[in-house]
């Protein structure tokens, strides 16, 4: 039996020690805003946060997972309001939506890394997450906005989007 932390809540995994993650959050707990896509670490759709660092949950099992602070896209903010959640709302990010919440959480890891990052640096943080739909050139938007408006929320600023 696995001891997991998710969003904040305890939850015991009744399963193989070596089960994915992955399957744990989408099967068990239901938590399934995290996709599966490729299940070998290709595609990313199935990034969550683990003591804040994006992580493919298809990667990782139940049993490596105990004892850390895994959160999940329903988890990244209570009111889905996450810059990162605000600032893809803003540009229209999402086509088919599948790859998306995996974009989100790698967005969210690497701007809480690096808050202030270049262009360059944008696209290399997510060029390992695939988009089937090719959304790229808003993704990259997206994460520049999303960075301006950490930026306003750390100045005490909350800006009102209209997207
Ligand atoms: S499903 Fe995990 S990287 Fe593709
Ligand atoms: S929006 Fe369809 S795969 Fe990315």
């Amino acid at each position: 039996m696995a001891q997991l932390t998710i969003n904040g809540r305890s939850f015991s995994a009744d399963t193989d020690p070596d089960t994915p993650l992955l399957w744990v959050i989408r099967e068990e707990l239901q938590l399934t805003g995290t996709k599966y896509g490729c299940g070998i670490a290709l595609c990313g759709a199935c990034t969550v946060h683990i003591n804040g660092k994006a992580v493919r949950s298809c990667q990782i099992s139940v049993s490596e997972a105990e004892g850390s602070q895994i959160t999940t896209i329903e988890g990244l903010d209570n009111a889905g309001q996450h810059a990162v959640q605000r600032a893809w709302i803003e540009h229209q990010v999402p086509q088919c939506g599948y790859c998306q919440s995996g974009m989100i959480m790698q967005a969210a890891a690497f701007l809480a890394d690096n808050p202030n990052p270049t262009e360059e640096e944008v696209v290399e943080a997510m060029t390992d997450n695939i988009c089937r739909c090719a959304t790229y050139f808003r993704i990259v938007g997206a994460v520049k906005r999303a960075a301006e408006l950490m930026a306003s929320e750390r100045a005490g600023v909350r800006e009102v989007s209209d997207g």
